[in-house]
């Protein structure tokens, strides 16, 4: 496993295990499975509706707390000072956990400056480990980062192989912003899994065109959480710390970005911000979570 040293001195794995769309009666057992394998980062939120699993399979997977690094985030509907802090609460009781290793503000969206502040404190009380943000954009990551009296360590945005996020990237480097790859795989768009050129990269290493792109994006110093229910594809994705990209296969990776591909959320378009505030939580609701 590889680890990153975040801002403020807490160690992150590279690779994790993300849990969206993992229905909330399977993340238990998913999240046990992911541990078996090696997985030491698990990728939840409370809009996911499965944190209670999240902690269920961390109990079931007899791996000491302390060597699982476990990161949640604070939805839309609680983006102000108080519901933020009530919402970190009640995180921290479904996860079955006094700490959380990382907390993210979900969106850039509502009162999210109050939110951060909750964090603030939250983290000072010794309740999150580490605090960031996800789905901040250049712009809004230089306001949290200068104004507020933590600088986020982690943003958590869009990156995979045909969005790179080259720009963003220099942004966060400068600012001291670990960089952390949501949706690494595309969620499959793009027909990604039989990409030739990732193919061919692979075919090199006995790799598949997903160990690749794992690969190429924390080489680019991206941390990356990619999610599977499948136990062969859990272990497929974890086994990328064997080989090592050469600068040529890493300058064709690169050829890959492609603006034609759309954003898988494109925070700029309203209908966007609309779905994720009414939408997207009844969806969620629908599958049985609780949101705040
Ligand atoms: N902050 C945010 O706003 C945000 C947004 C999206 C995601 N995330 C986080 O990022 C994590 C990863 O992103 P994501 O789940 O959206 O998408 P992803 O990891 O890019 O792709 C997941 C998809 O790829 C499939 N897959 C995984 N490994 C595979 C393999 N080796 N071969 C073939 N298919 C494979 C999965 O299917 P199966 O499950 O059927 O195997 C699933 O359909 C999430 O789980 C979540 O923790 C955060």
């Amino acid at each position: 496993m590889f680890y990153k040293t975040l801002n403020n001195g807490v160690k992150i794995p590279m690779l994790g295990y993300g849990v969206f769309q993992t229905p909330p009666a399977e993340t238990a057992e998913c999240v046990r499975q992911a541990l078996e394998v090696g997985y030491r980062l698990i990728d939840t939120a409370q809009a996911y509706g499965n944190e209670e699993g999240v902690g269920a399979g961390v109990a079931a997977s007899g791996v000491a707390r302390d060597e699982v690094f476990i990161t949640s985030k604070v939805w839309v509907s609680n983006m102000t000072y108080e519901r933020a802090a009530a919402s970190i609460d009640e995180s921290l009781k479904k996860l079955g956990t006094d700490y959380i290793d990382l907390m993210l503000l979900h969106q850039a969206m509502g009162d999210y400056t109050g939110a951060y502040r909750a964090m603030e404190d939250a983290c000072k009380a010794g309740k999150l480990r580490a605090i960031g943000v996800s789905n901040f954009y250049p712009e809004r990551l230089v306001d949290v980062a200068l104004l507020a009296e933590v600088v986020p360590a982690v943003n958590q945005i869009e990156t995979h192989p045909f969005r790179q996020q080259a720009e963003a990237h220099a942004n966060m480097v400068d600012l001291g912003v670990a960089h952390e790859a949501w949706a690494p795989f595309a969620e499959g768009q793009n027909d990604i899994f039989c990409n030739p050129l990732l193919a061919c990269i692979g075919a090199n290493y006995g790799k598949t065109a997903g160990q690749v792109v794992l690969r190429a994006l924390m080489q680019q110093d991206v941390i990356v959480i990619p999610k599977t229910v499948h136990r062969d594809r859990m272990e497929q994705n974890f086994d990328v710390f064997d080989f090592e990209l050469t600068v040529e296969d890493m300058a064709e990776f690169a050829t890959l970005e492609d603006p034609s591909v759309p954003r898988i959320f494109d925070h700029y378009d309203p209908a966007t911000v609309k779905y994720l505030l009414g939408e997207f939580v009844k969806k969620n609701q629908l599958n049985g979570a609780t949101l705040y």
